[in-house]
């Protein structure tokens, strides 16, 4: 069994010991409504199992109200907040409400939110059914929208009570959401240690991404959060390949050739080790390494010129400045994160060649 990890401000439960401690939870808390919060593809596919698992455990009848959501990132908005909003206040919602968000990110992105915002706050509950909430997005308290094509612009800094990890939930996930979710498991090597750095690049089948990989994933973000749950320091190495990544996100947002969040991501890890290696003087071996590993599972994105100045241009709202100064986190070394790093247009520019050839 995964052993629980458990902080003072949330615990993350894995498997069949997260229902019975959420069953005991909903019964302690003295919850009166629950609201599971789905998307049109976690309704179909994770509703039924997850709806099972908590009444198996229930000892009480609890009464469950769902509201389901149209997929993708482009519900992450305030149109979709107004109507689950609006759903809650015609149910009947009040303080000692419950929310369960059964999704991906954009679903613990967007329930988080609409939590945190209602009658000034409602307790919440993360049950991640993608790769990439179960190792990053469900854990860590952040919660948001996007507006105006920038990503997460509005949000919230507000914890779920916990997070449930469940990995039966991907057997029903898309080869290519799988892939995207590995692109967060890679940075948190990056970040960690180059003994997990060697462990993941050994990986050849993203369906052979085992309960262990995810959690020792999830314990590289928790053990970060924990220390610096407000982002004033550390919790930055987590922005790792998140710099360009979200600028080359926010630009591909409502176009018809939308990338997934991972998918940025992976262009990000590249052209950041790349930076890392101009800036700080990383080998780079490392640099050809992260490439030569994200080839494997992702395909290339063929950049031009055009978009390249358009996604440096989008840099300017990337929350981590202080100024229109874009701030990178770079690595000197594996495992070595270094943050608030300036870098040059220059810089950028020939990190897109690297990534291009
Ligand atoms: N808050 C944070 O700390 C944080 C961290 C990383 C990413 N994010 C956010 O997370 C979002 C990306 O998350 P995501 O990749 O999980 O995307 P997502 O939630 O959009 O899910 C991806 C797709 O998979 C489908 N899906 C989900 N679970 C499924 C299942 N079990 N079976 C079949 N289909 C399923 C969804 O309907 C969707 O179509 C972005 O909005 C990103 O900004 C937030």
């Amino acid at each position: 069994m995964l052993k629980a990890i458990e902080n003072n401000n949330y615990s993350i439960y894995f498997k069949s010991e997260g229902y019975k401690k959420l069953a005991h939870y909903i019964q302690g808390k003295k919850i009166n409504k629950i609201l599971i919060l789905t998307d049109d593809n976690t309704k179909n596919f994770c509703l039924e199992q997850f709806r099972n698992d908590l009444l198996s455990y229930c000892k009480e009848n609890i009464f469950i109200h769902d509201f389901s959501i149209k997929s993708g990132e482009a519900s992450k908005n305030f149109s979709e907040s107004t109507k689950i909003i609006k759903y809650m206040l015609q149910c009947g919602f009040k303080r000692n409400g419950l929310v369960i968000n059964l999704g991906g990110g954009m679903i613990s992105d967007i329930g988080g939110f609409v939590a945190s915002i209602y009658m000034r706050g409602l307790k919440f509950i993360n049950i991640p059914t993608t790769l990439l909430a179960m190792v990053d997005a469900s854990i860590g308290g952040k919660n948001g929208i996007d507006f105006n094509s920038i990503k997460n612009l509005i949000g919230t800094f507000n914890f779920a009570d916990f997070t449930i990890v469940d990995s039966r939930f991907l057997k029903t996930l898309s080869k290519k959401q799988l892939i995207s979710g590995f692109a967060e498991i890679i940075k948190h090597s990056l970040i960690s240690s180059n003994n997990e750095w060697k462990i993941i690049q050994e990986i050849d089948d993203i369906n052979a991404i085992s309960d262990e990989i995810i959690y020792n994933s999830v314990i590289i973000k928790n053990h970060i959060i924990n220390k610096d749950p407000y982002e004033k320091n550390i919790r930055k190495y987590l922005n790792y390949g998140h710099t360009l990544g979200h600028a080359i996100e926010s630009y591909f947002l409502n176009k018809k050739e939308e990338i997934l969040h991972g998918e940025a991501i992976s262009v990000g890890l590249i052209l950041e080790t790349y930076i890392s290696h101009v800036v700080l003087k990383l080998d780079i071996n490392y640099a050809l390494e992260v490439k030569k590993l994200i080839f494997k599972f992702f395909k290339k994105i063929e950049f031009t010129d055009n978009n390249i100045n358009k996604i440096v241009n989008l840099l300017k709202h990337d929350k981590k400045n202080k100024s229109e100064t874009p701030l990178f986190v770079l690595i000197e070394d594996i495992g070595k994160p270094v943050i608030n790093q300036k870098v040059s247009n220059k810089n950028i520019l020939d990190a897109f060649k690297f990534y291009a050839v």
